[in-house]
């Protein structure tokens, strides 16, 4: 069974489990990484039909009283107003610091659980058991927990560490193909900042993964979390190494605000994104078209977009602007000079920006520039 650990020191230390079926062992897991005894699980209501009895039952088998809370699904479920109606919850079911959060769902019910992990009483222990690929390879690894503000996303959080990531890869067999093919954009976001080899595997692959066949899938699950966890090891807090994992999230951020997150599931517009940066490190000279196109070819294999809507440049502009990850102003952008090698520059001229970013939204292709 595939096993990674996320290298924060000592206590903080954590396993990622990765485990077709893992889902049955999550009590004996969690007996191992906890001491509490009462577990809360936070999930969806559809969820909690499809593997919530699974998860209860298991946790019950190793001793943990299991409580079990559901929350709308979508978005605007990552809210102050939910965090405080589940700290209301628990406080009324007169649960303390010896409380495990265990949160059952995709990147939504990961972050908001890890937030009420993190503050309920000042913080208690907190497992992820993701449910979407985007959550199993990337939202569940690395302690950013957080809700949003009417006036930006994720704007109230914490980095807050699980005491364990439980991936079971089967659950994966009912995410729909849209919301599966977004997490591959992390997946391969993942191969081009840091692993040429895995980015080749993913080339010969995909035909597979898209099938979800188990071995391949589990496979690239683990190698795509031994990045992040290795990032993330390195620079819990994002104090350099860690932007790299923003790989095409300038723009893509900025994609998702311009269409009010309606149009473009947020792997979609880092696709879209990953494709504008690829084209203007080719621009700046750094790489040459083959790199381009190496990455445009497999973002379209994964079955996702490679171009915007013919959204307004100028606009975009703006949204990257005043997005949390610029600085002072500056657009920051991680550039892939060479496929498995990523580098940050906020020294781009606006020209080859613009450049880039007209030829993404408008189709136009590589090869043309
Ligand atoms: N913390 C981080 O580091 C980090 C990183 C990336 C994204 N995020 C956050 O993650 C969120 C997006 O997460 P997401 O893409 O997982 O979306 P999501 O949590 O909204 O899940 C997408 C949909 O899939 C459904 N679903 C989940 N698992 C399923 C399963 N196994 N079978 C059937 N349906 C299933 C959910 O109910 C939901 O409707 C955003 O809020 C984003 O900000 C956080
Ligand atoms: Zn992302």
């Amino acid at each position: 069974m595939p096993m990674l650990q996320v290298q924060l020191g000592g206590q903080r230390n954590y396993p990622i489990v990765i485990q077709p079926g893992g889902l049955d062992q999550l009590g004996a897991w969690a007996q191992k990484r906890v001491a509490g005894r009462t577990a809360f699980i936070i999930t969806h209501p559809r969820l909690f039909r499809l593997y919530g009895p699974r998860a209860a039952d298991s946790l019950k088998k190793s001793h943990f009283t299991v409580h079990t809370h559901c929350v709308p699904e979508g978005e605007k479920t990552k809210s102050l107003q939910q965090l405080e109606s589940i700290i209301g919850v628990m406080l009324k079911k007169r649960m303390d610091r010896r409380t495990v959060i265990v949160a059952l769902g995709g990147g939504v019910v990961g972050d908001l659980s890890g937030l009420v992990a993190a503050t309920f009483m000042r913080g208690v222990d907190f497992i992820q058991v993701p449910t979407t690929l985007l959550a199993q390879v990337d939202s569940s690894v690395g302690g950013k927990v957080a809700v949003n503000h009417a006036l930006g996303k994720n704007m109230i959080g914490a980095f807050y560490q699980p005491r364990l990531v439980l991936i079971d890869p089967a659950v994966l067999a009912t995410l729909s193909a849209r919301q599966f093919r977004a997490g591959l954009a992390e997946v391969i976001k993942s191969a081009v900042i840091a692993d040429k080899v895995f980015f080749t595997y993913l080339e010969k692959n995909m035909a597979k993964i898209l099938q979800k066949q188990m071995p391949v899938l589990t496979e690239t699950i683990r190698r795509t979390c031994s990045i992040k966890a290795n990032v993330v090891s390195q620079d819990e807090k994002e104090h350099g190494l860690r932007a790299i994992l923003n790989y095409g999230h300038t723009l893509g951020h900025a994609l998702e605000a311009y269409h009010h997150y309606r149009t473009y599931l947020h792997g979609e517009a880092v696709a879209i994104g990953m494709v504008a940066a690829a084209l203007l490190a080719h621009m700046e000279g750094m790489g040459d078209k083959k790199i381009v196109l190496r990455q445009k070819k497999l973002i379209y294999q994964a079955g996702l977009p490679i171009q915007g809507k013919n959204e307004s440049v100028e606009k975009l502009l703006n949204y990257m602007k005043v997005d949390k990850k610029s600085q002072e102003g500056k657009l920051n952008f991680v550039l892939t000079p060479q496929i498995g090698h990523a580098r940050i520059s906020n020294k781009l001229t606006p020209f080859s920006v613009r450049r880039a970013i007209n030829c993404v939204v408008k189709g136009f292709a590589a090869e043309d520039i």
